[in-house]
């Protein structure tokens, strides 16, 4: 049995090439032809498995699919344009009419938004939102007509996590169909589908990517579900990842297991230098051992990543925008997993969605800060950080 360290350096050509280049030829065909009849006939008997057109199977796409599905003990995955794109794919895919979803609190902001205002205002389906830190809450909230349980774990903002085995038991009792966001954690640190998870999705455009030039998303599951996806979801709405992008982010797979292993380290060192600053009021990070939810993370995790938030003691808007704009290794910026190290503060959108008042209705704090911990050397990370809070402290 290989470990995932060497499935990802695996050979990556496509099984028909004659030649062996040691990086694969991106495949920038929209089409495939045929000899003759008999032929393209034949792909027809199974178009799901055929190159016969690039929005279906093309062998840059296919390359990536079959080393994630691998990578995260999946049957079968399909690639898509975005992360949303997939995550839309795959509640689409389990949706029903009129059928009740329970999703996380603190879901990414966007699929929380595509659940409110498109399956439920315009499809007519119902949704409950749980903070999903107690197996009660879910089975409290399970519905006859209970369709799906959308995970992301663990979550945004807060990075709170779910017992994925003890949910996808409790779901299966039901009927229901899980869906796990695994961005934050990727298949190298946590296998969702391990824990009997039906699904996971995740934007390749963090860690797998890692680069900050791509921006897709995959969905991972059993072979039936991924072949529907293919010839639905992903077949109707048509939301087809390039062969470019994936040649890009085959290249990033093969750094994954070094960059995360950086990437946590350093993440590591940021949060215990974080937690022990009098500046900071909290640290928001699964690796910590003063983590709510430590246990569970130690459980389902094998590793941390460097993604976390912290809050600021001071709650002044003026002192947590100098202490933002003091930064200087840092670049302000919404999206996180690259190699550059990158803060964002909640807030900023929050507060063009909503007033003050229902902003704080959320729970979540005005100084909530989010940083991404780059591949930087983190001695100066950590000073960058330590610099900024001391100019605040004056
Ligand atoms: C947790 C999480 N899931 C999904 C997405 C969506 O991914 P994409 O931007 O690739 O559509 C994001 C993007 O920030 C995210 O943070």
């Amino acid at each position: 049995m290989k470990s995932d360290i060497t499935k990802l350096l695996d050979r990556d050509n496509y099984e028909n090439m004659d030649q062996k280049p040691v990086v694969p030829p991106i495949y920038q065909n929209t089409l495939f032809t045929f000899d003759n009849w008999e032929a393209i006939d034949k792909a027809y008997d199974d178009p799901t498995n055929n190159c016969i057109y690039t929005r279906g199977k093309n062998p840059s796409n296919d390359i990536v699919e079959r080393k994630l599905a691998e990578l995260a003990h999946g049957e079968k995955a399909k690639l898509f344009s975005s992360g949303m794109s997939a995550i839309s794919a795959a509640l689409f895919h389990y949706a029903k009419p009129n059928g009740h979803i329970i999703a996380i609190k603190n879901i990414y902001g966007p699929a929380n938004n595509f659940i409110q205002h498109y399956l439920v205002d315009k499809m007519g389906m119902s949704v409950t939102f749980i903070t999903g830190n107690d197996l009660s809450e879910f089975e409290d909230s399970i519905k006859e007509d209970t369709c799906i349980i959308y995970l992301e774990s663990p979550s945004s903002v807060v990075f709170s996590l779910q017992d994925l085995e003890g949910v996808s038991k409790l779901a299966k009792k039901s009927g229901i169909k899980t869906v796990v966001d695994n961005t934050w954690a990727t298949p190298l640190y946590q296998k969702p589908l391990d824990f009997g998870v039906d699904m996971e999705v995740h934007s390749c455009s963090k860690y797998l990517g890692g680069h900050s030039d791509i921006v897709a998303g995959i969905a991972i599951g059993s072979e039936a579900d991924i072949d529907q996806i293919y010839n639905h979801e992903h077949a109707f709405i048509g939301g087809k990842m390039s062969p470019f992008e994936s040649w890009l982010l085959l290249r990033s797979l093969r750094t994954l297991h070094l960059r995360m292993n950086q990437h946590q380290k350093s993440g590591m060192k940021v949060a215990n230098f974080l937690e022990n600053h009098p500046e900071v009021s909290k640290v928001y990070y699964p690796g910590l051992d003063s983590f709510d939810q430590a246990d569970l993370a130690k459980k389902q995790m094998t590793g941390f990543t460097s993604l976390m938030s912290f809050e600021l003691v001071t709650q002044d808007l003026n002192k947590i925008k100098k202490f933002v704009n003091s930064l200087k290794v840092f670049q302000i910026g919404v999206s996180w997993g690259g190699f550059e190290s990158l803060v964002y503060v909640p807030a900023i959108s929050y507060l063009k969605e909503m007033s003050p008042e229902t902003f704080k209705k959320t729970g979540l704090s005005l100084s909530n800060i989010r940083i991404s911990v780059g591949l930087e050397d983190s001695e100066d990370i950590i000073s960058d950080l330590n610099n900024a809070l001391e100019i605040i402290r004056e």
